[in-house]
């Protein structure tokens, strides 16, 4: 299997907090907070971008690696507010970092479990080809959806998380990955228009249409919590591992109770599953590699543990990864 050779993050420098919201929309910090355990969340400047987002959490993660933009061979964004419709984020990134003219391409609209998904087919291409791998999960949600909506907006922040893969070196070896799709579960979340079945148009435009987030919010709980901790235990099962084994689990961050009860199924102590979500709120597919960059900053994670990543993420799409150090 490949290994990680570099961890990146980067979030916003603006902070929203709850007492913000609720000077916009019908909302409270007591509301918000028991919830869901947010508390602030980063929102990108007029300025940034995906791509700004992307870079600057690549950038760390290179330079983590040892390496230069001219090292990597291959470049994959998780990403599902990307920089453009067309072309992909993937291309703005191989241009803005300055890479060689490698193979570039996003993984769009697997929601939050993007980047998991990321690193499972970047495991399989350097399985076949040893190469170095740019992985990276991006959101900008703050621009995407509607600003009006409290049922949804007060849950996202943005931000970015970013890993370097190969065939060997560095810090760590992914041991595993497993991934699903339920597409029966399509409509659950889903935009309410962007795509060929519903274009961005005028009729889009004036029923608000355009930036609204359908969103079953106690389904997408009740399936995130049985996904995440399904997915954690085959790729235990897959390693000969047992929960006993696992130093951390690195959930995605939808929400403190959706964490809490992955953690709860799975049998592990809260000391021994990773939570940011009270300072970054849900960031999408950044989640998952923008946690594990703090963790390996924060030294939770030493040489030896074994960690388990899993998220789940519009589709219903899921995934996790068994990551040694
Ligand atoms: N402030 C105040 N009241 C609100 C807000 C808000 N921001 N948002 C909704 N409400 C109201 C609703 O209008 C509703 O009122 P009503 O009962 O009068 O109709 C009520 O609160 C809803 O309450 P519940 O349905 O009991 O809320 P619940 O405990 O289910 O929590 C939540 C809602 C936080 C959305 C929860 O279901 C959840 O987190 N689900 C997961 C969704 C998610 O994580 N989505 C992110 C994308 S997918 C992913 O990342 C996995």
């Amino acid at each position: 299997m490949a290994r990680i050779l570099g961890f990146g993050g980067y979030a916003p420098e603006r902070v929203v907090t709850n007492e913000d919201w609720s000077k916009w929309v019908d909302t409270s910090d007591e509301w918000i907070t028991q919830r869901t355990g947010i508390k602030r969340r980063r929102y990108a400047a007029e300025d940034e971008s995906t791509l700004s987002l992307a870079t600057a959490a690549a950038e760390v993660a290179i330079s983590d690696a040892g390496l230069t933009p001219e090292d990597i061979d291959e470049i994959v964004v998780a990403t599902d507010t990307p920089e453009a419709m067309t072309p992909d984020t993937a291309a703005f990134v191989q241009h803005r970092l300055g890479c060689r003219e490698v193979p570039s391409y996003d993984l769009g609209g697997s929601g939050c479990a993007g980047f998991i998904q990321a690193i499972d087919v970047a495991s399989a291409r350097i399985a076949v080809n040893p190469k170095k791998v740019l992985v990276i999960g991006v959101e900008l949600i703050s621009k995407m959806i509607s600003q009006k909506d409290r049922t949804t907006a007060v849950l996202f922040g943005d931000g970015a998380g970013s890993v370097v893969m190969g065939p060997e070196g560095g810090k760590a070896e992914v041991l595993s990955t497993v991934s699903g799709t339920d597409g029966a579960s399509a409509g659950i979340l889903t935009l309410a228009a962007g795509g060929t079945k519903r274009p961005f148009n005028e009729e889009s435009l004036l029923s608000g249409d355009y930036n609204r987030l359908i969103m079953d919010g106690r389904k997408v709980f009740v399936e995130a919590v049985k996904r995440m901790s399904e997915a954690s235990m085959d790729v235990l099962r897959n390693v000969g591992k047992t929960i006993s084994d696992v130093a951390l689990v690195i959930p995605h961050q939808a929400n403190k109770r959706i964490i809490d009860a992955v953690g709860k199924k799975l049998g592990i102590g809260e000391d021994k599953v990773f939570v940011n979500i009270e300072e970054y709120g849900n960031t999408g597919s950044a989640t998952v590699p923008f946690a594990l960059w703090e963790a390996v900053k924060e030294r939770r994670i030493e040489e030896g543990d074994f960690v388990v990543l899993t998220a789940f993420g519009a589709g219903f799409h899921w995934a996790a990864a068994g990551v040694q150090f």
